[in-house]
């Protein structure tokens, strides 16, 4: 995916930020050593049409992104998802993956066409597509992974694009509901987190702004706007839906996965820059966020979209307009907010004139930068920037009135194959950014969960598989598409163990009691705490006191049989 409209920008960095949360207060760089509330969730993620495969098996209808992904010059070196990780026939050994590293939970999608191929219950229901996702179900109950599962992550049956044109449509909302709906009959017994669509803004500015993605049209400066209005009542109808005929029985919660970059003001003390930068996250983040917790648009996007409408002569703003009682029908229908979250920008204010036509970017009237300096280890868009996260968790805070949040998405790819599997830079990125989520939580952003993305390499969508963000390597080239662990499983499964970060008095303390039980490991001990008392646990101590009983036992014996010969 490419982001558009980013341009360089080498900046002498000196603009402050930081900590309840004191924006004003540097402290992008210093390492907070701590552990997450007791309870917090760890998980990572996947989504359908990136993992599984098997595109035309067991009865599955097409999705538009079969469709796209077939038409030539669409992807990078014209791949597709066809066959992908197998995911769809080696889901038992990816549980057991997930189990090694001890996961809390496993974020993955039901491809809508599986399920429903024409993309209409009242057609036919594919009850092996029905099976598949049930026995994955099963199976990580099983394991003690529990489900969170994304209704929509892309794949619309390619049927409701060619006769409704897709999310263009208002009747969407209503087969939405409808695919839903069977997905709470059928799994709702055993799944109790459903995110009803991933990442709208790319759906809508990607799949209609700018053709990037399925399916692939150009519809400047409305296309995206109408296609995220349908989806907002969508997500809205499918919580009342549940609401008011499932949540009793089955005590779930509905929530909707929304991404957003952190936006910062290139020049905090310029007042433009600082409007620009808020306007960044409205347009991104705020789109989606603010009509579901708020009733409808926010005020700025209503301002600029009406504005520029009427200058170029329109009788409407390009921007759908909520009824009263739709504002009041989608308000409050977010049990817990899903956050993507990968990377940062710089924003600074640009005029567009009106002759530069319709556009979602112009209508924002910014400019994105990045700081050369920033890490950019894998795709073109995603600079290293932990300190962003912390921000725009703060920001959700603020903004939404500090909602339940599950952190949806966040990782890092490379793109190059890491056939050493040593992926120092995905440690790195993940250490730093889970410690912002650490600093977050204790700022009192109330973060319940965090996903890494992702659990495998997968089709990275136009950039086909040039772009890894897996933790586990999957070699493509061999038809069974074997997985390996890249260093960081071990370095997140670290993490997942030790709830965090422990500080250093909950080292000492560890280091105390195991001096008790064990003298000889405290000399052991690694100097960084995360990794010494990890090691220290589960290399050191256990094994220690395990061969020390065992020897102990064994002397003991001698010393009895001994005494009776
Ligand atoms: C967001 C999308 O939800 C996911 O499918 C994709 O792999 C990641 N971003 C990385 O680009």
């Amino acid at each position: 995916m490419l982001r558009t409209g980013v341009r360089l920008l080498a900046l002498a960095l000196c603009v402050s930020a930081g900590g309840d949360f004191d924006w004003t207060k540097n402290e992008k760089t210093s390492f907070y050593y701590g552990t997450f509330p007791t309870g917090f969730s760890w998980g990572v993620g996947s989504s359908a049409y990136q993992t599984e495969g098997a595109w035309n098996t067991d009865g599955k209808g097409m999705s538009i992104w079969d469709v796209f992904a077939h038409k030539k010059g669409k992807i990078s070196s014209n791949e597709t998802g066809d066959s992908s990780c197998e995911g769809y026939y080696k889901f038992k050994d990816d549980i057991n993956l997930m189990k090694e590293m001890k996961l809390n939970h496993y974020r993955f999608s039901v491809s809508w066409p599986r399920i429903l191929p024409s993309g209409l219950r009242s057609e036919h229901v594919n009850e092996k597509g029905i099976r598949y996702y049930s026995d994955l179900i099963d199976l990580l109950l099983n394991s003690k992974i529990t489900p969170v599962v994304t209704l929509y992550h892309w794949d619309l049956p390619q049927v409701l694009q060619e006769k409704y044109g897709g999310w263009q449509n208002a009747s969407m909302v209503g087969y939405f509901n409808e695919f839903a709906n069977l997905c709470f009959e059928r799994f709702g017994n055993r799944v109790k987190h459903w995110i009803t669509f991933n990442n709208p803004w790319s759906i809508s500015v990607e799949g209609y702004e700018t053709g990037e993605h399925a399916p692939g049209l150009r519809m400047r400066g409305s296309g995206a706007y109408k296609a995220a209005h349908h989806i907002i009542k969508a997500h809205a109808k499918v919580w009342h839906t549940y609401d008011m005929k499932w949540r009793s029985k089955q005590k779930g919660l509905i929530g909707i996965s929304l991404s957003a970059d952190w936006g910062e003001p290139v020049d905090v003390s310029n007042q433009r820059d600082v409007e620009a930068a808020e306007r960044y996250i409205h347009f991104y983040l705020g789109w989606f966020a603010t009509p579901l917790f708020h009733g409808d648009y926010p005020a700025v996007m209503k301002e600029y979209i009406g504005r520029k409408s009427g200058q170029q002569g329109l009788g409407a703003s390009r921007l759908p307009v909520f009824s009263p009682q739709e504002k009041s029908y989608i308000r409050g229908t977010v049990d817990f907010l899903g956050l993507g979250h990968y990377t940062t920008r710089y924003v600074t204010q640009k005029n567009y004139p009106s002759s530069f036509g319709d556009s979602y970017f112009a209508d924002r009237d910014l400019a994105e930068l990045v700081d050369p300096k920033w890490p950019d280890p894998g795709s073109e868009w995603l600079y290293s920037v932990p300190w962003g996260f912390r921000r725009l968790l703060n920001f959700v805070k603020t903004q939404y009135g500090n909602p339940m949040i599950y952190v949806t998405e966040n990782g890092v790819s490379e793109k190059m194959p890491c056939t050493d599997l040593c992926d120092d830079w995905r440690m790195q990125y993940f250490r730093e950014y889970i410690n912002e989520l650490l600093k977050a939580v204790r700022d009192g952003v109330n973060v319940k969960g965090y996903t890494a993305w992702s659990l495998l390499d997968g089709f990275e969508w136009d950039e086909g598989f040039s772009e890894r963000f897996g933790l586990y390597f999957v070699d493509f080239r061999n038809k069974n598409k074997p997985r390996f662990p890249k260093a960081s499983v071990q370095f997140y499964k670290r993490i997942i163990s030790s709830n965090g970060f422990p500080s250093q008095r909950e080292v000492e303390s560890w280091k105390r009691k195991a001096v008790e039980t064990c003298s000889s490991s405290n000399q052991l001990l690694a100097a960084d705490p995360l990794i010494g008392h990890m090691e220290m646990v589960t290399e050191i101590v256990v094994p220690t006191i395990c061969t020390l009983c065992i020897l102990l036992s064994a002397v003991f014996f001698m010393f009895l049989l001994r005494r009776r010969l």
